[in-house]
């Protein structure tokens, strides 16, 4: 017998799954009712539509659209995506250019592969969005963490850990950021804080991974989402998005943003791994942003997700144990919740609220310091309003039960609130 295990090599050792994306594996196809994943809601999917254009741009331009393509992407199609991000206003500088992704997550691993040697610092909000971390991890950085409070990042703190990782020597290689309805914590980063985050990068010459899947769906009015790629004077801001929650995660498409020296480096890097992204989803894509499908497909998704969102935020307050605390996303798919006691620990209670009919993601694999024992997160855009009412009341049971007689922690006062 081969012994397979044994040729695998200490990078894909870095990989090793985990306990709980297999238990939660196991729930699929179940009758759980789950809070885990981030799937958009595929009602919201323009299947009409995209059935229409998928023929139109096989049959009329398959030349073209089943064809090898350019590494960087379409040039017709990049076009397109340069002008809609000027309508949604984000800022293309003269010495940047726009790259298009399989998907945003292939960006985390391009930027990791192209710019992070081993021991390089990576600085991440504790919180972060969990397979960014994972992507990152391959090329063997050292994490610093810095906390986030309800208006994002806490920069006051990121200093502090700047100045301490220069005394040290470290060579910090970026700041990864999701500014807007930040994934899992729900945050969104208020114009001072971005402010302030720009000006410590000016000042020690760093640069920024802006991740922004999410400012699309904004549901509250008066919020202020500008980017921190149209804030920037200095070219040190990495902006990237993705089609999977405006349009279709199936289609494997987004973009990155960068000074074209960078994007001439990730071009490189991509080359070895997939030549170029898929033809045929980016003459859809670039069909569905000129025929006004993915600005209607955005209207009808942030219409029915801003009712579970309420749902959620409705049975939360119903239902959730005293002293939990969870800051309320303006947007995005996600509520985190920070449970009153540091004794509980959601990894360990997550067999027991699948036996109960419910899944969610525990929040200490997001958090790169090992800290987030007690939180966890939850997912408001795949569940129906009652199995979000229904999954709330199980689980707020489930945490009552557990923390009666613990040793309770003010959770708001820890964030620096009343
Ligand atoms: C913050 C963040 N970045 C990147 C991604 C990856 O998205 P995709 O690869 O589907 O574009 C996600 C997906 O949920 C995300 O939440």
């Amino acid at each position: 017998m081969v012994k397979y295990e044994r040729l695998l090599s200490d990078r894909t050792e870095l990989l090793r799954a985990s306990e709980v994306r297999e238990l939660l594996k196991l729930t699929e196809g179940k009758k759980i009712i789950s809070l885990a994943g981030g799937l958009p809601d595929p009602r919201v999917f323009p299947k009409e539509e995209l059935a229409e254009i998928a023929r139109e741009v096989i049959l009329e331009r398959g030349d073209k659209s089943l064809q090898y393509s350019p590494t960087a992407g379409v040039t017709e199609f990049r076009e397109e995506l340069k002008k809609y991000m000027g309508k949604k206003g984000v800022k293309i500088r003269d010495d940047e250019d726009l790259m298009v992704l399989t998907g945003s997550q292939q960006g985390l691993d391009i930027i990791a592969r192209t710019m992070v040697d081993p021991e390089d610092e990576i600085i991440v909000e504790l919180p972060t969005y969990l397979a960014a971390l994972n992507a990152f991890r391959v090329y063997r950085p050292y994490f610093t963490g810095v906390p986030m409070d309800e208006h994002g990042m806490r920069t006051d703190i990121l200093e502090e850990e700047i100045k301490r990782l220069k005394w040290l020597g470290r060579e910090i290689k970026f700041i990864y950021t999701i500014p807007v309805a930040h994934n899992p914590a729900g945050i969104t980063m208020s114009r001072d804080r971005k402010k302030h985050l720009l000006e410590i990068a000016s000042k020690y010459d760093l640069l920024i991974i802006e991740d922004d899947p999410y400012s699309f769906f904004i549901y509250d009015e008066g919020v202020d989402i500008t980017p921190l790629k149209t804030l920037d004077d200095e070219g040190r801001v990495i902006y990237m998005s993705t089609f999977s929650k405006i349009l279709a995660p199936g289609l494997r498409i987004g973009w990155i943003i960068a000074n074209k020296t960078l994007i001439d480096a990730f071009e490189r890097s991509k080359q070895t791994i997939d030549l170029h992204t898929a033809t045929l989803p980016q003459y859809i894509a670039m069909e569905a942003i000129r025929r006004g499908v993915v600005d209607r497909t955005i209207e009808v998704a942030r219409k029915v997700y801003r009712r579970k969102r309420d749902a959620m935020i409705s049975a939360l307050r119903e239902y959730m144990v005293e002293g939990a605390w969870w800051p309320r996303p303006v947007g995005g798919l996600f509520i985190m919740i920070w449970l009153p006691s540091m004794e509980i620990d959601t990894k360990k209670l997550l067999p027991r609220a699948i036996e109960r009919g419910v899944a969610y993601v525990p929040g200490a694999s997001f958090f790169a310091n090992g800290m987030g024992w007690n939180t966890l997160r939850l997912n408001f855009s795949f569940p129906t309003e009652e199995q979000i009412e229904e999954g709330v009341r199980i689980l707020s049971d489930l945490f009552r039960e557990e923390l009666r007689g613990r040793e309770r922690i003010n959770v708001p006062l820890m964030f620096g609130m009343k």
